[in-house]
């Protein structure tokens, strides 16, 4: 992290997100926001009040693989289409909205509103992005089509959303943490530490870092841990010898860390016989959902979710069966629950805070049943005697943009005041 922040080679970027200040209750009148990170787009129409959320309009719009894979101009003009088609559906056609755009993937931010695609993640990977401000492109693409009045003021990452939607929620709030497809978090960072910094300093005491830990490792740091079912999972993904410790830890590939275990058993023939099905032999075919379910069962001592999913996979099973498979589970998902702790210990020695809400966010947190207890273990054995709890701050992906909109709208008056 220290390395990062300094500019020197480190495979943690410690972005700068250029929001040096969180919601202080002054946020008011409507906001779109932007949230792209999935193979859902949203778009949502918020209405602050004194900071309060008072009104929201979500609609979502699925992202096919053509688009997710294919050429970004045609993505963005898909962005800009569902604009539009929103606008149109609420009536808001010829009012200027502000907007924030929630774009979670690694950036190099140049301003509030200029973000540079580093490298896509997770399910997307559109060749003619990467290199490109992801919010000129939207703006062209918004202005191709000429019909909405939308101002494109900040742009953002999910993590920053959640933390800045966690700040609403508990006003000691100063990480906030992604734990679904993919995983990141961002912090709070005295902006007398932070170097990269373009444009005027306009006397910032703080500014909010976008660590993108889900590179981490990318460097070769993290190889000392690599497994063998790790490197074939990153052999099958969309972009190998990337993304090193998210592909140890997020939703995107804990279900497939599992199979590809599973698969080595059968092999040993130590597991289900020795015989896997066709579905077991595919890639993706075992969800992170899955590991969630079977987790569950071994919290409940039962075997019904178990045997279902073997069921799905057409697998022959007895009752051994069900005992590794559940080892197998268990081990994986503690294994991203003790990464995870160590990076959000690491993290809390750092802030040095009395007292530090962490808010947290992600679909691998919420449907795992002891991902959370596991965190707190760790983090507690980590950063002994720091005081910290996690917060879920959901769909600060959606409210957070909105808000980072009104924070991008206050700073700009503010600015051209001085
Ligand atoms: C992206 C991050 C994002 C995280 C969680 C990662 O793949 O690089 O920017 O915050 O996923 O969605």
């Amino acid at each position: 992290m220290e390395r990062g922040i300094h500019e020197q080679p480190s495979s943690l970027q410690m972005e700068n997100t250029y929001i040096p200040e969180l919601p202080d209750g002054t946020e008011e009148g409507m906001f779109l926001a932007l949230d792209l990170g999935g193979t859902n787009f949203r778009v949502i129409l918020l209405e602050l009040s004194n900071g309060a959320l008072i009104r929201e309009k979500v609609k979502h719009y699925h992202i096919g693989e053509e688009l997710r894979l294919g050429c970004g101009e045609r993505l963005f003009d898909f962005l800009a289409e569902c604009v539009s088609d929103f606008v149109r559906s609420h009536d808001l056609t010829g009012i200027r909205l502000p907007l924030g755009f929630t774009f979670s993937f690694p950036m190099i931010q140049k301003g509030l509103d200029v973000g540079i695609l580093v490298t896509w993640t997770k399910s997307f990977n559109c060749p003619s992005v990467v290199g490109r401000d992801a919010v000129q492109m939207l703006r062209e693409a918004i202005n191709r089509r000429g019909d909405t009045h939308v101002e494109v003021l900040a742009v953002l990452n999910d993590t920053t959303g959640t933390l800045i939607q966690g700040a609403v929620l508990d006003r000691r709030t100063v990480i906030g943490l992604i734990l679904g497809t993919g995983s990141n978090a961002c912090y709070m960072e005295r902006a007398d530490r932070v170097q990269h910094w373009e444009g005027q300093r306009h006397g910032e005491k703080q500014v909010i870092i976008d660590i993108e830990w889900g590179a981490f490792g990318d460097n070769g740091v993290l190889d000392f841990i690599k497994t063998d079912y790790d490197r074939k999972v990153d052999d099958n993904s969309l972009i190998t010898n990337s993304f090193t410790f998210e592909k140890y830890i997020s939703g995107k590939y804990l279900g497939e860390i599992v199979r590809v275990i599973l698969v080595k058993l059968v092999e040993d023939c130590v597991l289900f016989g020795g015989t896997a099905s066709d579905m077991l032999l595919t890639s993706g075919a075992f969800t992170t959902s899955f590991v969630s379910l079977v987790e569950q069962d071994t919290v409940d001592d039962s075997c019904d979710s178990t045997s279902e999913i073997f069921d799905k996979l057409g697998l022959s099973y007895d009752p051994d069966d069900i005992t590794i498979v559940k080892y197998v589970c268990e081990t994986v998902s503690n294994r991203a629950a003790l990464l995870v702790s160590i990076c959000t210990a690491t993290l809390l020695e750092r802030l040095d805070c009395p007292d530090t809400t962490i808010a947290v966010d992600g679909s691998l947190y919420k449907y795992h049943p002891r991902l959370k207890s596991w965190m707190n273990k760790y983090i507690r054995l980590l950063a002994p005697g720091k005081k910290f709890r996690l917060l879920l701050a959901e769909d600060g992906s959606g409210k957070g943009a909105g808000l980072v909109a009104a924070i991008a709208l206050r700073l700009k008056q503010r600015f051209s005041d001085t």
